[in-house]
């Protein structure tokens, strides 16, 4: 039996969840129904959450506190698939869920909002806390913080912090102007950039396999990484948020924002320590090493795509163009893959692949690290360059690390096969992951920004998404150039051929 050291306090890593009120604009919207309100039920049911805890919902539709409850829970059910609804445990979190009905644009709301909050504190003893989370449409994001200000709501007893959804602006200047509104009422310590993707439970292991162990660290840059793929693959398509889409696209929608926090996460330097802005700080910095492409550059490294109709499984799949609410003629990119360079000594001259897309074959998302070769083929019939040395990190549907490699075949002769060495987090851990939305929510009300994204870093992104953005506009496509259900266009692959290499399929 080891010996309890009695100078460690047991309770070191254990957080204290504070008491607070989580004040969501957009309460009757998909995500507050899809995501919030089952992570938070879920958080409560796990007793994370403090017993002074409340939510107050705010949309446009007038509600009752006892209407806004009975909407939640009609969405907790259905959303909540892996989560028993138990009667007491939704009882007592019900019972912190209030509501306040009003328009972004006006100053009642703001009033109203005061008032309920007064309430809240004394019937929930939430201690002045207040967490804001905006999951409004994006161009409300700045008026419902400046009303906030203007009510005196951004300050207060006890913290204030603010989440902002995706997506922070829609290019660096449209996301500085973003940040200089919200600094207006909160400060930058205060403001929560929501990526959910760093809140998926493999991405958070990424930095745990990288500096929780010794092994992997000096094989991780240019002279033993071929190149690195990273796929985020979609097998739906828009889901009637054609309209939203048509604007935003596969680049702005997925690469902007969670891709690039992928790539800085598996990229980024080893941080002196587990601190946020450490680690902030590393992931910035290498999303500012990444290479700023010239028109040239982009037109071979950056391919935009297009679903256009399929008939798939005997059913017949509309093209991006018939989607409703997008135009016959959109030049809209659902599909995006683009090379990135990081210029530093880590990574100079190693490709590092992204991709994305709508109504691809199957939805996975993925990072390939492909290692280089052996410099010497020694054993007869066997081409290493046909079968490399892959880490594989499996960040969805099913998590997990897997290391392919060849092996010997059994029986005379060296005939070597490619083998895999399998870490797969649901046997491994025999638990359940918590959902990207339990993790981040409660990072937020415990007040860890470290898999929250900061100003530098967005602004970083739109620095490299920009110009891509840019080319992109001013080019006409030939769209659609994919069909749905395949794996995008064909000079996507072309892309990775020029340099010798394929994409792997998932
Ligand atoms: C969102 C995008 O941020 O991420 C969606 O707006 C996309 O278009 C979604 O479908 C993907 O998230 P996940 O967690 O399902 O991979």
């Amino acid at each position: 039996m080891p010996q309890e050291n009695p100078f460690q306090d047991p309770l070191r890593f254990e957080r204290r969840v504070p008491e607070c009120a989580v004040v969501i604009f957009g309460a009757n919207g998909d995500l507050t129904k899809r995501k919030l309100m089952p992570a938070l039920y879920r958080l409560a049911y796990d007793r994370r959450l403090s017993a002074g805890f409340a939510v107050v919902g705010i949309s446009r539709s007038p509600m009752t506190d006892e209407q806004f409850r009975e909407k939640m829970l009609e969405s907790v059910k259905k959303f909540s698939e892996d989560t028993e609804i138990q009667d007491d445990v939704w009882r007592a979190f019900a019972g912190g869920l209030y509501y306040v009905a009003g328009d972004i644009a006006d100053p009642a709301l703001y009033q109203n909002l005061a008032t309920k909050l007064k309430q809240v504190e004394s019937e929930r003893q939430t201690g002045g806390n207040v967490l804001f989370y905006l999951s409004t449409q994006p161009s409300q994001y700045a008026p419902a913080a400046l009303g906030l200000g203007s009510a005196g709501l951004g300050k207060g007893a006890g913290w204030r912090r603010l989440v902002v959804e995706k997506p922070f602006g829609h290019d660096l200047e449209s996301a500085r102007e973003l940040s200089d509104k919200l600094h207006e009422v909160f400060a930058e310590a205060e403001v929560y950039r929501i990526d959910h993707y760093l809140g998926k439970e493999t991405v958070q292991n990424i930095l745990a396999f990288r500096f929780g162990n010794g092994i992997f660290e000096p094989l991780w840059n240019r002279r033993y990484i071929n190149h690195v793929q990273i796929t985020a693959a979609e097998s739906i398509g828009v889901e009637g948020r054609g309209a939203y889409y048509q604007e935003a696209g596969a680049l702005a929608d997925m690469i902007q924002n969670h891709l690039l926090q992928v790539m800085a996460t598996i990229a980024m330097e080893p941080s002196s320590s587990f601190n946020a802005n450490a680690v902030r700080d590393e992931r910035s910095k290498l999303l500012r090493s990444i290479r700023l492409m010239k028109p040239d550059e982009i037109r071979q490294n950056a391919i935009p795509g297009q679903y256009g109709p399929a008939r798939i499984g005997g059913k017949d799949l509309p093209g991006f163009r018939q989607e409703e609410g997008v135009d016959p003629q959109s030049q809209t990119d659902t599909y995006a893959a683009v090379t990135f360079y990081v210029e530093n000594w880590r990574w100079a001259r190693v490709p590092f692949y992204v991709r994305t897309g709508k109504h691809l074959p199957k939805r996975v998302t993925e990072i390939t690290i492909q290692f280089n070769p052996a410099p010497l083929a020694i054993f007869d019939g066997e081409c290493p360059d046909s079968s490399p040395d892959l880490l594989l990190v499996r960040i969805q549907p099913e998590e997990g690390i897997s290391l392919k490699f060849l092996s010997k075949r059994p029986g005379s002769g060296m005939k070597l096969r490619p083998v895999s060495m399998d870490f797969n987090y649901g046997s491994s851990f025999g638990e359940r992951s918590p959902s990207a939305y339990e993790t981040l929510l409660l990072d937020a009300i415990v007040g860890d920004p470290t898999l929250y994204t900061r100003q530098d870093m967005v602004e970083a992104s739109w620095r490299v998404v920009e110009p891509i953005q840019t080319v992109w506009r001013e080019t006409k496509y030939d769209f659609p150039n994919y069909d749905a259900g395949t794996w995008g266009p064909a000079a996507a692959d072309e892309m990775l051929a020029r340099n010798g290499h394929a994409w792997r399929k998932p």
